[in-house]
């Protein structure tokens, strides 16, 4: 059966993916969409066809691998397209973020981000793709957004190691680099007016533009998808400048 993956898909960037694969690849015949909240996966669906199915599963827990594999199995799954993107952060200083939330930033973006991508490439043939969710906050470490940024990282080392390998079996690996959109991302951040001066006036991203934008991204085969030129311009200047000078003017 020919499926896409989607996580962290019932809101925010994750609900805008669900649409623009719909919309896009109609040979698919099933699309997984994956969160805890199973509600609102149901009525996502609901909204759109009987292809996308609803999976309720949290993958930090412990029964997520085997879980996940028997899904892919039962299904006798061909994964055409996977977009991991379930991730979230916390602003604040390290010191005062709590010691589980910085724990657990790391456990969902980086651990069980890697986890199920490893599972994910059993069930992938040649020419699939593969889209990680990154964002700006890997262009450059930023304060108060310390492991967070530090996780989106490890996105974009990892996204392009792996693409690298990947190239004989002509499976691309995107990073999707975001700039801030308002999504539940903000809140589940703590982040509302006032508590950061750079979120209160970085220009906003909308996740529908990327979502589509990225997918025309992958089909090009690109490494990196940015959207908006402010934060390509961005992406460009932390490049070049050093890093004790970037690293001064991208706290959160
Ligand atoms: N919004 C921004 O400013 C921004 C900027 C750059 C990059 N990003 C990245 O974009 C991605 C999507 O974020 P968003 O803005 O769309 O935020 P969001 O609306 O909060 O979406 C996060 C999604 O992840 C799911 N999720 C969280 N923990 C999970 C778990 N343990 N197991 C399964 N699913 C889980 C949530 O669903 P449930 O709660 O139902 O599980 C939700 O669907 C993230 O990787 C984020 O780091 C966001």
């Amino acid at each position: 059966m020919n499926i896409a993956v989607i996580t962290g898909a019932s809101s925010g960037l994750g609900k805008e993916y669900v649409k623009a694969v719909y919309n896009k690849y109609s040979n698919l015949d099933e699309i997984l969409i994956i969160a805890r909240r199973e509600d609102r996966l149901i009525e996502i669906a609901k909204g759109i066809s009987e292809k996308i199915v609803p999976v309720s599963m949290d993958i930090t827990s412990n029964d997520f691998t085997q879980n996940f594999e028997n899904l892919l199995k039962e299904k006798n799954a061909n994964i055409r397209v996977l977009i991991n993107n379930a991730g979230f952060g916390k602003l604040g200083n390290f010191y005062d973020i709590s010691v589980a939330d910085n724990r657990d930033m790391i456990t969902l973006n980086c651990t069980a981000f890697t986890v199920l991508e490893r599972i994910a490439l059993e069930y992938m043939n040649d020419n699939a793709k593969i889209i990680n969710i990154c964002s700006i906050a890997s262009f450059a470490p930023n304060s108060r957004m310390a492991v967070y940024s530090s996780t989106k990282a490890y996105v974009m080392s990892f996204s392009r190691a792996l693409r690298e390998e990947l190239k004989p079996r002509k499976i691309n690996v995107l990073a999707v680099c975001p700039g801030p959109m308002d999504t539940e991302f903000l809140s589940v951040a703590n982040i509302k007016k006032g508590t950061s001066k750079t979120f209160d006036t970085l220009p906003r991203v909308s996740p529908k533009t990327v979502a589509e934008k990225s997918l025309v991204a992958s089909e090009k085969n690109r490494a990196v998808y940015t959207n908006r030129l402010f934060y390509k311009f961005y992406r460009f200047v932390a490049k070049i400048l050093p890093a004790n000078l970037v690293v001064r003017f991208c706290g959160a």
